[in-house]
């Protein structure tokens, strides 16, 4: 059974936006999967990058969309989307240091109830100020460009950390 059940009530009223969350979602699930089915390390790590690096994509996208709407509590909201990535980047960094302890129900828990709690509780205030607004097929990738460059910097230090590389 899938961790998380997406609902028509968790929709923003944005089409770009939802897709980004139903597939944050079906991410969570796939990871919720390849540890149940007792998954070898590398299948849950990869989820795990890419649930990472789609997480930074979607804040770059939504922070844009919050930009160009003029949205007043823009800064709190890039906050809490900032506090967000360090907590799933902490998780990411314990399962790559051999820390498989942390990646127990209770992380999975934690990121349910982020993912929910976020999406019902903070992304849904901006929707009279993102509805109308677009992003461009150069700005969509904008988005990418700047989160994947800034994060295959990071993650090599990370992971060489974590492995002992230096
Ligand atoms: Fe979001
Ligand atoms: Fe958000």
């Amino acid at each position: 059974m899938a961790l998380i059940n997406w609902q028509d009530s968790y929709s923003v009223g944005v089409d770009l936006i939802d897709t980004d969350h139903k597939l944050l979602v079906s991410l969570i699930n796939q990871l919720d999967d390849a540890m149940n089915e007792g998954g070898g390390r590398d299948t849950v790590g990869s989820v795990l990058n890419v649930l990472l690096e789609y997480t930074e994509t979607h804040f770059g996208r939504e922070e844009l969309l919050m930009e160009k709407g003029a949205y007043p509590e823009l800064a709190p909201h890039k906050r809490e989307h900032a506090k967000l990535t360090t907590q799933v980047r902490g998780i990411v960094e314990r399962w790559h240091g051999g820390d498989d302890a942390s990646l127990d129900g209770e992380v999975l828990e934690f990121l349910k109830n982020w993912l929910t709690g976020h999406i019902l509780g903070v992304d849904r205030k901006y929707t009279p100020f993102v509805q109308g607004q677009t992003l461009t097929p150069e700005e969509l990738l904008a988005c990418m460009n700047l989160d994947l460059e800034g994060l295959d910097g990071e993650e090599d230090d990370d992971l060489d950390r974590a492995t002992g590389a230096r």
